[in-house]
């Protein structure tokens, strides 16, 4: 179980077992890069710089990979969730430090943390991850 600033819940799993990997390591990286963001303990920043480097590759890597699958299924595209991932990606590619010894976009990257719950946590992601587990899990509820 994840427990942090994003839990993950039962329901986010949609039987899709490389899909639903994604989101936990999105999810486990974004807990961690949050507690690099409130630690004061020194060393936090080259945690900090590794740690949104894995992330945005994961990033990367994931919203590919959603929206092959979404366009697979013939998600409703009036939600715009492809542009979506696109604009999140740009913000964080903003902020790519290129520095190894530490990072200097905290602010910036705690707000895209935000974005992030957010969009993984709205209606439109949501009504996706409960069709696919439908699709895939059948009699899961
Ligand atoms: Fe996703
Ligand atoms: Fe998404």
């Amino acid at each position: 179980m994840i427990v942090g600033f994003i839990e993950w819940k039962e329901h986010y799993e949609t039987g899709l077992l490389g899909y639903d990997a994604q989101h936990k390591t999105l999810v486990r990286l974004a807990n961690r890069i949050h507690e690099c963001l409130d630690s004061q303990i020194p060393g936090s920043d080259l945690e900090l710089g590794s740690v949104f480097g894995a992330f945005l590759e994961m990033t990367k890597t994931h919203v590919r990979t959603e929206d092959e699958l979404m366009a697979w299924h013939h998600h409703d595209p009036a939600y715009g969730h492809e542009d979506a991932h696109r604009s999140f990606l740009e913000g964080l590619e903003a902020i790519a430090d290129p520095a190894v010894d530490g990072f200097s976009h905290r602010e910036r990257l705690g707000e895209i943390l935000y974005k992030f719950k957010a969009h993984f946590e709205a209606k439109d992601e949501q009504a996706f991850l409960a069709m696919l587990r439908r699709h895939n899990l059948p009699g899961a509820g």
